[in-house]
């Protein structure tokens, strides 16, 4: 009895003792697996969905619709949680090099601080008006002379006899350049054309509003009809970079020079440009696109104010605050060469020539991973003396002109992206789709791995 008693007790307690281990393995069982589930869960997420900074993971993009995926992509944060930003094999992310976003030039600007940045109190630049007895009354005087100052350093274009018309980025002054050289009492649209491959905003800028006035007439190459017209010409040329000239030349055209690319960083800079109607850009010269601040360069003073009066109407003038942004970094550029301009480590920055260098070299590396490469090509472009470097040179430009080479390959777009390269279709520039425009311009990271990944497609 005595020995079941005592049995019994210690039966009793060894049992508790095994609950408690029972208990205790089993916690431990459920926190290991816990532990080991989570791991799994995010080595797996992470192997599908390997994301660095400015690159979008898989599932975001089918989730997202194009437009926000560029502006998640560009904004370069949101992805980089802590341990998930790494150098990664590159067979992994999608890389968006479709937008021409100049994200590439952030770094220069980091090293800039306080020469440009502004400070703009509450009080300031509240009214409508900055000057009112200039044609473009909204238009900051203080911009003003910071364009003509930087348009005298770098020599690409004649600013003596021009009216300065500031717009909400070159593609407002686009519209109201198509505005102000329509005549408003034709019995027809003008036709507005433009040499294949042209800009692939154009047509869809153009006819977006269905104007009476205007209407988009498609290849300046094939445009056979009587009659006034206009001719856009970009040069260098986005998407293939090449230098351009007007294609039509026939009585009662127009012409409109979009020059947003032409800055010692994409081209040798030849001579001024010396046309009546010319567009530039801070989206491009400095890549402010942000900023959202573009200019013209006007001989007419009647174009002049039909412009302005585009503007007007449509967003009655131009922010301030921007223009004094914009008047800020081309100072800045400007004080570059003034030898103002140093980093905290006394290094000269000069904008033109960084952006040079860079372009240069993110070229070669295009070039040489295209030369190993049997699928793809690029086009070739001539030697010409840049008056600004001082130096003979090819042009470096914002965009790459890839064509697909391979036969298997009739889309080069749907190939690059199914090797996760999204790019924009030759088709989009009034092309073929054996052709895709790459841009060149965006961070280093995301460059890297389209070199990367050039190296490794078949
Ligand atoms: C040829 C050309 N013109 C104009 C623009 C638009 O410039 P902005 O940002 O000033 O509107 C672009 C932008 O990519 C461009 O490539």
């Amino acid at each position: 009895m005595e020995g079941r008693k005592i049995r019994g007790i210690w039966g009793n307690k060894s049992r508790g003792r095994m609950h408690l281990l029972l208990v205790s393995v089993t916690l431990n069982l459920v926190l290991l697996s816990g532990l080991l589930y989570e791991r799994g869960r995010r080595a797996f997420s992470e192997e599908k969905e390997q994301v660095l900074p400015g690159f979008c993971p898989a599932t975001e993009v089918k989730k997202m619709g194009s437009l926000e995926v560029e502006s998640r992509i560009s904004s370069g944060r949101g992805w980089t949680e802590e341990g998930r930003v790494q150098k990664l094999s590159s067979d992994s992310v999608i890389i968006n090099l479709d937008h021409g976003d100049p994200t590439m030039f952030e770094s220069f600007w980091r090293k800039t601080g306080e020469k440009s940045t502004i400070i703009i109190p509450g009080w300031e630049k509240m009214s409508y008006f900055s000057d009112v007895r200039n044609i473009c009354w909204f238009l900051e005087p203080e911009f003003a002379e910071e364009v003509k100052e930087l348009h005298k350093l770098v020599g690409n274009a004649e600013t003596e006899g021009r009216h300065i018309i500031v717009g909400t980025g070159s593609t407002q002054l686009y519209q109201a350049a198509l505005f102000a050289l329509s005549p408003s009492d034709a019995p027809e649209p003008m036709n507005v054309v433009s040499a294949t491959p042209y800009y692939s905003s154009y047509p869809s800028v153009t006819d977006f509003l269905k104007s009476g006035l205007y209407k988009w007439a498609g290849d300046a190459y094939t445009f056979d009809r009587d009659g006034p017209y206009i001719e856009l010409v970009t040069s260098p040329n986005n998407p293939d970079g090449f230098a351009r000239q007007p294609v039509v030349n026939r009585e009662g055209g127009k012409t409109i020079y979009d020059l947003a690319y032409y800055w010692p960083q994409y081209a040798s800079i030849t001579a001024p440009a010396d046309h009546d109607l010319m567009l530039f850009t801070v989206s491009k010269s400095t890549g402010h696109a942000g900023t959202r601040i573009g200019w013209a360069l006007v001989k007419d003073p009647e174009v002049a104010r039909r412009m302005t009066k585009y503007v007007e109407l449509n967003t009655i003038g131009v922010s301030k605050d921007s223009q004094l942004r914009a008047a800020k970094i081309l100072r800045a550029v400007r004080g570059g060469y003034e030898g103002e301009q140093e980093s905290g480590d006394g290094e000269t920055l000069k904008f033109f020539d960084f952006g040079r260098l860079l372009m240069a070299e993110r070229w070669d590396r295009l070039r040489d991973a295209v030369r190993k490469n049997p699928i793809f090509s690029l086009p070739e472009f001539p030697t010409a003396y840049c008056n600004f470097a001082g130096e003979s040179g090819t042009s470096h430009p914002a965009f790459a002109w890839l064509k697909c080479e391979a036969e298997h390959v009739d889309d080069c777009e749907s190939f690059l992206r199914s090797n996760r390269i999204l790019t924009r279709s030759g088709r989009q520039f009034g092309g073929d789709s054996r052709y895709v425009r790459v841009s060149m311009v965006d961070r280093d990271e995301t460059f890297d791995v389209l070199i990367d990944r050039l190296n490794i497609i078949r």
